[in-house]
């Protein structure tokens, strides 16, 4: 009760004590003070501590409650949640918690079993790798630089690759220069890199909810309040972002414009002017996050939203991790001007530079046009992947009591379970019928979402999808349709760690 009886409001303040009350201790369990399970206060004691009515902490714990901060227990009180800390989707797929009868745990190790189909990776399969093409290259670079090959490189970036990216980004309607690109060793790193430029303890950041894994926990390890906004399939929304840019103004908001992780959804052309012309209104900077709009299925409209940016408000980053090799840790970020320098002293004092032996190689890569033909090959293999999956999902899984929306293109597809039902117990299931899925959980920042799950596209090969596919939709009929909605019910919270 200690740390509670220390909470002091502000009685002359405009923000409602209970809202008060909330922000503080949403605080304290994202900070850690108070842990999984632990046990509010009652309501009445807590209510006299802190000299408000009985009303305040109602509405405060409903209001923890309605966010994912906490759950009820009939009889018993209100118990904190366990909330996602800084975790990354592989960490958190190897130590998921399974059922304790399935087997396929090794010691926090997610034995993939050789029979086993994994919808939950989204990392491509290293057969598709280019080895052979690299290794050509590799040679020619030792052979041209030498030992210059393995010197420090220039913390920004070797000049010749930010030259080539310059000529890349073309293609995509980007029109930048080498002085406003900055070499990062991968797009995690960049997102980290900026959080660590511009949040310090206490700002805000503002979302899409679901979003990406690691860049919730990059933020969360700054010490951000993160606010989410829910993403609908034609992309965030907007009215909502425009207030809570007015309510909380962000120090950033990150977004995801093209085949978002994990919902596979793209935002309209409308909405990407709308949030190009509220980045210019509010002044606000926004990190687009494009690791996959290469991967244009069904739909021509794949424009970042850099393209669009006449104000320069928008860090662009870009991962080559899903259509090269992920273990290059090679990607790279367009810099508003106005904000270089901060950029650049906080990726000098994360690694001092990206490893100049990867970027000389993959510059020449880019050069001698040997990116292109990879390139065609991938979206080759993924278009593929992605008509088989679509094919499937109509014939096994259109008579199911699932929502869901065919994305445009990317590697993902979300999908909801009808109100009642738990995606980690379907994980369960699944994964006892060899089935990897990736519960949708571990994607929102505010412990929601447990009725969803992923399934990617990106190291299943497409004689297996249909097998997958057919096999899941059969796991979930059964799931839906034996179990009662009681049995079944999902518990307030689900514990992830
Ligand atoms: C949306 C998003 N951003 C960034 C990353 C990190 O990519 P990288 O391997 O380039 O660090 C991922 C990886 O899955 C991702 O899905």
């Amino acid at each position: 009760m200690k740390i509670f009886s220390d909470i002091v409001l502000d009685k002359k303040s405009q923000q409602h004590l209970y809202m008060q009350l909330f922000n503080k201790i949403r605080q304290m369990i994202i900070d850690g003070k108070i842990k999984a399970n632990y046990k509010l206060p009652a309501i009445r004691p807590l209510a006299s501590k802190l000299g408000v009515n009985t009303s305040t902490i109602v509405n405060t714990y409903a209001l923890l409650e309605k966010e994912g901060f906490v759950y009820k227990k009939i009889g018993s009180g209100t118990f904190v949640s366990a909330i996602l800390t800084h975790k990354n989707e592989d960490d958190i797929l190897q130590k998921y918690p399974l059922d304790e009868d399935i087997k396929l745990m090794d010691r926090g190790q997610m034995q993939i079993k050789k029979n086993m189909i994994s919808f939950a990776s989204a990392t491509p399969t290293s057969d598709l790798f280019p080895v052979e093409d690299f290794k050509i290259l590799l040679n020619e670079v030792l052979d041209r630089d030498k030992g210059a090959a393995f010197g420090y490189q220039e913390s920004q970036g070797y000049y010749p690759l930010r030259d080539a990216l310059v000529n890349y980004l073309k293609t995509y309607e980007i029109e930048t220069n080498p002085e406003n690109i900055q070499i990062i060793s991968g797009a995690q790193q960049g997102i980290d890199v900026i959080a660590k430029a511009f949040i310090d303890h206490g700002d805000t950041v503002i979302v899409e909810s679901p979003t990406y894994t690691g860049a919730i926990g990059t933020f969360r390890s700054r010490g951000a309040k993160i606010i989410t906004i829910p993403i609908l399939t034609d992309g965030i929304d907007v009215d909502r972002l425009e207030e809570c840019i007015k309510n909380y103004k962000p120090k950033l908001v990150y977004i995801m414009p093209n085949f978002q992780n994990p919902t596979g959804y793209s935002y309209s052309l409308e909405k990407k002017m709308k949030v190009m012309s509220l980045a210019e209104k509010y002044n606000t900077l926004i990190v687009e996050d494009d690791y996959l709009s290469d991967l244009s299925f069904c739909s021509s409209d794949n424009t970042a939203l850099k393209s669009l940016d006449s104000s320069n408000s928008i860090i662009y980053i870009k991962s080559f991790s899903k259509i090269f090799m992920p273990g290059l840790r090679l990607g790279f970020l367009i810099i508003p001007p106005k904000i270089h320098q901060k950029i650049l002293e906080a990726k000098h004092t994360s690694d001092i530079s990206t490893s100049g032996l990867n970027q000389r190689v993959f510059d020449l890569y880019l050069r001698n046009g040997m990116w292109k033909k990879h390139i065609k090959y991938m979206e080759d293999i993924y278009r593929e992947r992605f008509e088989v999956m679509k094919s499937c999902l109509e014939k096994y899984f259109s008579t199911l009591q699932l929502n869901y929306s065919i994305p445009q293109g990317g590697l993902h597809f979300w999908f909801e379970l009808p109100d009642g039902y738990d995606a980690t117990k379907l994980y369960s299931q699944a994964a006892k019928n060899n089935i990897l899925i990736l519960p949708g959980n571990i994607f929102f920042p505010l412990a929601k979402g447990n009725r969803f799950f992923r399934l990617s596209i990106a190291a299943v090969k497409s004689k297996d999808i249909e097998i997958g596919i057919k096999k899941l939709a059969e796991v979930i009929e059964k799931m839906i349709g034996k179990d009662s909605k009681k049995e079944q019910k999902a518990d307030a919270y689900t514990p992830l760690l």
